[in-house]
């Protein structure tokens, strides 16, 4: 049977950084819709022209191309025993379509981790943040350093830093995940689903608790 486990929490949280640990230890495959966002504005696709209108100002791309692409991505046979989906559902009409999606494979959402933190603390880390360009694999100049200065340790391409990275459009994105996403936790709550976490603490220690309550 597979595992679906959605990460719930603001901007630059750590939702990414604990999505690929999480998808490596327990071998899920992992969905972030915003790296496949920006891989179909690298590669010019008519998707990524219309996302990317949305995404330079800070606002959630509409529900029907983000859930027809999570739904293309989740027949991959990487998903056959589930994913980590990092960055959604974002919205309560994604959250009913994903169940509807995963019901049709035969699953469904598993667990909701919460993860949350301060918001001078998002905002810090995501000022620091650098993102690998070939495969959205993630930095930070205080908390995560690469070896090599602009330079990915495991793929070796260069870091930059993410258009909406920029202090103006953090802070319309946090408006935006307050208004559009926050709905969510009470959704997963009554569900049973959520778990909520504490996501000021170290990376490991992070990972260590969804780990363990994952576990349960
Ligand atoms: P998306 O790419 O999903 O961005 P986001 O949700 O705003 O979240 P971030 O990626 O900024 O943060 P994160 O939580 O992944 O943190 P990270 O691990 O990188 O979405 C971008 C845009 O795409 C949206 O604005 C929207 O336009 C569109 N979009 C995407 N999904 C959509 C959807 N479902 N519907 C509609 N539109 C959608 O960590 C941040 C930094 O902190 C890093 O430098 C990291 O090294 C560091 N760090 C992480 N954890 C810790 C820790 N515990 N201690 C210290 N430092 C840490
Ligand atoms: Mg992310």
């Amino acid at each position: 049977m597979a595992t679906f486990i959605v990460l719930l929490g603001p901007p630059g949280v750590g939702k990414g950084t604990q999505a690929e640990i999480l998808a490596n230890t327990i071998n899920l495959a992992h969905i972030s819709s915003g790296d496949l966002f920006r891989e179909n504005m690298k590669n010019q696709t008519e998707l990524g022209r219309l996302a990317k209108s949305f995404m330079d100002k800070g606002e959630l791309v509409p529900d029907d191309l983000t859930i027809a692409m999570i739904r293309d991505r989740i027949k991959h046979p990487d998903c056959e025993m589930g994913a980590i989906l990092d960055g959604f559902p974002r919205t309560p009409t994604q959250a009913d379509a994903l169940a509807v999606m995963l019901a049709e494979f035969g699953g469904k959402v598993d667990a909701v981790p919460y993860i949350t933190a301060d918001e001078n603390v998002i905002v810090e880390r995501i000022s620091g943040r650098w993102t690998c360009r070939a495969q959205g694999h993630i930095y930070n100049e205080k908390t995560s350093l690469p070896k090599q200065k602009g330079i990915c340790d495991i793929d070796g391409s260069e870091l930059y830093q993410r258009d909406d990275d920029k202090a103006t459009m953090v802070s319309k994105r946090i408006h935006v995940y307050f208004e559009q996403t926050m709905p969510l936790v009470e959704y997963y709550r009554t569900k049973g689903l959520l778990i909520e976490t504490d996501g000021m603490q170290p990376v490991e220690k992070v990972t260590s608790d969804l780990l363990s309550t994952l576990k349960k």
